[in-house]
């Protein structure tokens, strides 16, 4: 079994996806989705940016690893009846069904970020975006102070250390590393840019509770669960990642949260 379709499938991050969904459609909206555009969107998930840039009018192809979260996306868009918008299986790094120059945009919010391979997957990407498109991706930065930085710096200090040879996904976020990527797959750096930008994850329960949804459904979370148990720490994890948790609430509610996240806004103009 491949470990990082394995990883994605094993929770249920549509679970998670929900705290996701207000964020994600301001995103959209402030990336010049407009209709008629061809976008693919890639690490689609069921849908938090894929459904948004189809009600803006695109004609959208979600692209997924895990088969529970391309049923789910296209079972809501059946539900929504959308029918410019579609979910299908597939890996960042091998688009090979998707022909060259084909899309207007690809955009990917932490999605390709998580596939291995980062050199394949910046050379997929630009291999299948027309002259004159745009690649837009959200990555999480390596040592932010905000939350999903510190759950999985926090998580991977739980969990054995990856096998030899492994790229970090965090290494998306980092700027250098990001240019150096879509240069060797043919873009000149001064077509890359960057932007720091916010995600906010809205719950309708408490911090602890939206903490429970990690723990039970997200696949990074529940392997560190899992490690730490083995080895008699899982009480020690669940206490940091209550605090953490608790400590970036913004929400005056205590009935539900709000958690600011900062990410790194990718923007790659493909000449
Ligand atoms: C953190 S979730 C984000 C999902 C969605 N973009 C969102 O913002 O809600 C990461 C997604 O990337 C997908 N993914 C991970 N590795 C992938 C790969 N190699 N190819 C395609 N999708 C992948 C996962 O299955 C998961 O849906």
């Amino acid at each position: 079994m491949n470990p990082n379709k394995a990883l994605w499938e094993k929770g249920d991050f549509t679970r998670i996806a929900e705290s996701m969904r207000e964020s994600g459609e301001g995103l959209v909206k402030a990336i010049g989705v407009t209709k008629g555009l061809k976008v693919l969107d890639l690490g689609c998930g069921d849908g938090t940016t894929a459904i948004p840039e189809a009600r803006l009018g695109a004609d959208v192809l979600g692209i997924d690893i895990a088969s529970n979260l391309v049923e789910a996306g296209n079972k809501r868009v059946r539900e929504m009846g959308l029918v410019n918008c579609r979910f299908q299986e597939g890996d960042a790094s091998d688009l090979h069904g998707l022909a060259d120059k084909s899309f207007d945009l690809v955009v990917s919010i932490f999605g390709a970020m998580f596939a291995p391979r980062p050199f394949d997957v910046a050379k997929e990407m630009v291999r299948v975006t027309r002259a004159g498109g745009r690649i837009v991706m959200g990555n999480w930065i390596p040592g932010d102070p905000t939350l999903v930085a510190q759950i999985l710096k926090i998580s991977a200090a739980y969990t054995p250390p990856p096998p030899e040879g492994f790229v970090s996904p965090m290494t998306w976020g980092i700027e250098d590393k990001v240019t150096e990527r879509f240069v060797a797959a043919g873009v000149p750096a001064e077509n890359v840019s960057f932007l720091r930008d916010t995600f906010t994850f809205r719950y309708h329960a408490s911090p602890s509770a939206l903490l429970d949804a990690f723990r039970k459904y997200y696949g990074p979370t529940m392997n560190a669960f899992e490690a730490a148990e083995k080895n008699g720490r899982a009480g020690d994890l669940q206490k940091e990642l209550e605090a953490l948790f608790v400590s970036q609430n913004k929400s005056e509610d205590q009935n539900t949260t709000a958690i600011p996240a900062t990410f790194l806004r990718v923007t790659v103009k493909v000449g």
